[in-house]
């Protein structure tokens, strides 16, 4: 027997519906807000009024595009966090709605696990091309930096994370610096394919462990231009291209520098990238790159937020009978 679930995602300025059956997508609508591109950064007043607009409509098109009924579902996965507290109320009072009108069973996902299972998301019932347990996963979104064990479908470590800013964080702090418009991370990867990475060198912070942190570049690097600025205004214009391309170079090494150790240490040598900053082609290259790893990057629309990667970590916690009651709440920082 097969197994529909409707999975939820509003945890910050995407609303997303998706369907899938089994581990098979058959629908995942987002919509993006545009509302908050003239803010430079997400408004989260804006964004929960925008996902209370966007809700029913993008549900209504997940069931039509994905050719099943609403009397098929089995089940509704909804993100319960991390994300902004009033986005998340609206997907989880949503689904909670859904649940008890169609009396089906609930279930919470954790938007960070999510990201993790995005990679099991298969486009038809013989697409093989997934990681096998255990293997190592590299999380770099606007809000986190994180290295994980996924020992399997529900039970992952971190073992190493970002102790101030995340990766792509440091990218679009770093790009505003420079005066790129919001979010400035695609913008650096597309300067940076015609600049000169080795032009200028920017330190890397020594961090424990598998740990990472990023605000010290941006402040390095808000200094130096600084500096270069007062001796030719002109200097970010002149050299937007090696900026970039050597900034990208300086937080693409920070972050393999840290997985290659986590690799050696643990032998894990299966390597999968998720979260949005994996869109960025020197990161992709340097992980495919690297000898002796398989990695695996999952297709750009599961990388950012969606809820296709909400709906399969449903359906694995469906298989176990792990339910949440309708007394559940969201939580702007759940615990991994
Ligand atoms: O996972 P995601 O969509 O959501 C948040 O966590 O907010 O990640 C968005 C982040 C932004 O910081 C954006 O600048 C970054 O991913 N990003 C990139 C690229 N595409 C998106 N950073 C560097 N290079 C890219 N090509």
């Amino acid at each position: 027997m097969s197994i529909v679930i409707l999975g939820i995602e509003s945890s910050c300025d995407d609303t997303s519906a998706a369907i899938i059956r089994d581990e098979v997508i058959l629908s995942n609508v987002i919509a993006n807000q545009s509302v908050h591109s003239e803010y430079g950064g997400v408004v989260p007043e804006l964004a929960s009024r925008t996902h209370q607009q966007n809700i029913i409509p993008v549900v209504s098109k997940a069931i039509k595009d994905a050719g099943v009924k609403i009397e098929d579902v089995d089940a509704i996965a909804f993100t319960r966090g991390p994300g902004l507290m009033g986005s998340l109320l609206v997907g989880t009072s949503f689904a909670k709605g859904f649940a008890l009108a169609r009396d089906l069973p609930l279930i919470e996902v954790n938007h960070l696990h999510a990201h993790v299972l995005a990679h099991f998301i298969k486009e038809s019932d013989d697409d093989t091309d997934q990681p096998t347990f255990p293997f190592l996963c590299l999380l770099v979104s606007g809000g986190n930096s994180q290295i994980i064990v996924v020992e399997n479908h529900l039970e992952m470590e971190i073992i190493g994370q970002t102790i101030d800013d995340a990766a792509g964080e440091a990218f679009d702090k770093c790009a505003k610096i420079m005066g790129l418009p919001y979010p400035g991370g695609p913008l650096i990867d597309k300067y940076a394919k015609e600049g000169d990475p080795l032009r200028f060198n920017f330190n890397k912070p020594r961090i424990k462990d598998y740990d990472y942190s990023f605000s010290g570049l941006k402040t390095s690097f808000l200094y130096f231009l600084r500096d270069e600025m007062k001796k030719d205004p002109d200097f970010i214009e002149k050299n937007k291209n090696d900026l970039c391309a050597s900034l990208q170079k300086t937080i693409v090494d920070i972050l393999m520098d840290k997985l290659i150790k986590a690799s050696k240490d643990t032998g894990i040598k299966q390597i999968a990238l998720a979260g949005g900053v994996s869109a960025n082609s020197g990161l992709r290259s340097a992980i495919q790159d690297h000898k002796g790893w398989v990695t695996f990057i999952p297709k750009f629309s599961y990388t950012t937020d969606n809820a296709a990667m909400i709906a399969i970590n449903g359906y694995y916690k469906f298989l176990k009978g792990d339910f949440t009651g309708q007394d559940v709440v969201p939580f702007a920082r759940l615990n991994f």
